[in-house]
């Protein structure tokens, strides 16, 4: 057998595989995928991107849902299964184009996609940041992502359901990589799917960090703001000179802050 040969009777192996899992969990693949899928709410004509998108199991309920499909995968000898998935299905080059790339160094500017998505993969990609961060930045403000992968229900890790599964396949040990997602994520959700076996996060690209108000004044005896107790901390005093404070602002009706501003400011521009 060639090396070709080989690589495509491992990804139709994979294909195999991927019936007997969905049996395992007594789960319809179509209905699981068609959910996914609708996860990324699409609208008709949407351009969307597939990391890892193997032998195109998902793709043709992307295809179903958007314009247009770019459909990625590292292993060529899975596009090529996919490949014949997809002109099975009838979905012409217009309507999906299979790209070998790494999900961590995408092809694609800023902003150029409505949506991404990724199943299967992610947990061992060398960086899982920097995957997540990939799919963010080429979705426009506003679009969706949606990732998935083994992972246990964190309340099934004692339970013969989970010992059975992570003593099959460790990769069921995995956890969703919630703090490795990126500052422009926002309306973040996670689910377990599969009778808790695969965790599925979904969120909406935002532009920067979350907004904040770091000016607006707290009501209150200690007053200040966000701003104020991050950037202008400045060094302790002696506890009972503290308590003077306290009660000179509370005879001056002035919270702590506001009298300690004013003090302090009338004792630098003193002469
Ligand atoms: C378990 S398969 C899942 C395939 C498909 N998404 C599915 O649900 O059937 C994982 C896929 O991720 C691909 N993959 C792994 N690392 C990758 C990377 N860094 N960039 C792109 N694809 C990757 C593999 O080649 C493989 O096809």
């Amino acid at each position: 057998m060639s090396n070709a040969d080989y690589a495509g009777a491992r990804a139709r192996e994979y294909d195999r595989g991927m019936e007997v899992l969905f049996q395992t969990f007594a789960t319809d693949e179509a209905t699981v995928r068609e959910q996914l899928t609708g996860l990324l709410g699409l609208a008709p004509g949407a351009r969307v991107l597939e990391t890892g998108c193997g032998t195109g199991r998902d793709t043709i309920h992307l295809a179903a849902k958007a314009g247009v499909v770019y459909a990625t995968d590292l292993s060529a000898d899975m596009i090529q299964v996919g490949r014949s998935r997809l002109a099975n299905a009838g979905l012409g080059t217009d309507r999906v184009h299979l790209l070998v790339s790494d999900a961590t160094r995408l092809p694609f500017a800023d902003g150029f996609f409505d949506a991404a998505y990724h199943f299967g993969g992610i947990n061992l990609f060398p960086d899982i940041r920097q995957g997540i961060a990939e799919m963010a930045r080429v979705v426009k403000p506003g679009g969706k992502v949606v990732f998935g992968d083994e992972g246990l229900a964190p309340w099934l890790a004692d339970s013969e359901f989970g010992k059975v599964l992570v003593n099959s396949n460790p990769l069921y040990r995995y956890q969703p990589p919630l703090a490795l997602m990126p500052v422009e994520a926002r309306d973040v959700a996670c689910r377990w799917i599969m009778n808790g076996a695969f965790y599925v996060v979904d969120f909406v690209v935002g532009v920067g960090e979350p907004y904040l108000d770091m000016d607006l004044p707290f009501p209150g005896w200690r007053g200040g703001s966000h701003r104020t107790r991050y950037y202008g901390k400045l060094d302790g005093v002696a506890p009972e000179v503290r308590q003077q404070v306290v009660d000179a602002a509370a005879r001056a009706g002035l919270s702590i802050t506001e009298w300690l501003e004013q003090t302090l400011r009338a004792a630098v521009n003193r002469k």
